[in-house]
């Protein structure tokens, strides 16, 4: 009989997903084939701390799965520490990882690579607020207003009026020191999972989800994560050649930020063209969540999904001399 792999799986941490990973990393645990591995969950906590260091994971582990969200565990931190611990690890590597959390470096490239990105400003808290009046002016309002570097719509605002600018403002540079001014896009919000073996030419796209919001005016953290809260229409009520043209350009954003493993990619559709929003390199694997909503449509159920997670991880491993 086959030895089973024995899986770390890395929850919590100090970021503000700390809450939502112990949800994913609750998730994973029920769901990894106990026929196939052995695994023991891992919380990381707010300040940091790990209850096990990595040179004990290292002895007593073959793989870690990391379960985290936002800053830390999903920005390159966590890969980097893992990378110089020469242990394996599930997901994106350290670049794309970071690229994927920095929302103004990740649009750098889909513009590059002829994707539609909303008009974006980066400011800072030493920008005049004479040019933040300035910026909102030329987009018009409304505006949406968000931290370059923290996911779940955490510190995200859609300013409508000019009463509600300073609000947003503070309320996005509570979590980030650098936040974006982006035009709204009105339209329909789809999004769409990818999954890989391993490699860039291996991956592909699962089916897309659209997004409809039941009380919220957008996908707020609220809309995210209370079941109920959104409706999720798997796949889209769209024609198909939509479908595909969301699937191709998923598939691409996974490409060109170089992930690994699995991402979901965030659209608005105008009812002409897709509108790129973001990356996420280590999307939710709550009850709620669309990545494994997506690969059910598909016939791959949860278990399922996490096998291939984790055989893409031992496929780049494998390549590599750690
Ligand atoms: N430019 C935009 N136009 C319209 N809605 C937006 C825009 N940017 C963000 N949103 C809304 O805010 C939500 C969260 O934004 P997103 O950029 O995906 O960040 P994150 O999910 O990492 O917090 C989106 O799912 C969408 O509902
Ligand atoms: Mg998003």
């Amino acid at each position: 009989m086959k030895r089973k792999l024995k899986i770390a799986v890395l929850a919590g941490g100090p970021s503000f997903e700390h809450e939502v990973s112990l949800s994913t990393a609750q998730g994973v645990m029920k769901n990894l084939n106990p026929q196939k591995y052995k695994a023991r969950l891992i919380i990381i906590d707010k300040k940091g701390k790990w209850p096990l260091d990595p040179l004990k994971i290292k002895k007593q582990f073959d793989l870690c799965f990391i379960a985290m969200h936002g800053e830390y565990g999903e920005d390159g931190t966590i890969q980097g520490l893992l990378e110089a611990y020469q242990i394996p690890y599930t997901c994106s590597g350290v670049l794309a990882s970071s690229l994927g959390m920095d929302k103004w470096q990740a649009q750098k490239i889909f513009t590059l690579e002829g994707f539609n990105v909303p008009v974006t400003y980066l400011i800072d808290l030493k920008t005049p607020r004479q040019k933040i009046n300035k910026i909102i002016k030329k987009l018009k309002l409304p505006v949406v207003i968000k931290p370059r570097h923290v996911g779940s719509s955490v510190g995200i605002s859609i300013v409508k009026n000019k009463k509600s600018i300073s609000l947003a403002l503070r309320k996005a540079f509570q979590y980030d020191q650098e936040i974006l001014i982006q035009k709204y896009i009105k339209g329909r919000e789809v999004t769409c999972g990818v999954l890989d073996q391993g490699s860039l030419e291996s991956a592909w796209p699962l089916i897309p989800t659209e997004i409809i919001p039941q009380k919220d005016a957008f996908f707020n953290y609220r809309a995210k994560y209370m079941p109920g809260a959104s409706l999720e229409i798997t796949p889209p009520k769209l024609p198909a050649t939509i479908i595909k043209e969301i699937q191709k350009q998923a598939l691409l954003a996974h490409k060109v930020i170089g992930c690994s493993g699995m991402s979901r990619t965030d659209f608005i559709f105008d009812n002409r063209k897709l509108w790129i929003l973001e990356i996420n390199t280590i999307p939710g694997l709550t009850p709620t969540s669309l990545v494994p909503q997506e690969a059910q449509a598909m016939g791959i159920n949860y278990s399922q999904m996490l096998d291939i997670i984790i055989g893409a991880a031992l496929n780049r491993f494998k390549n590599k001399c750690i």
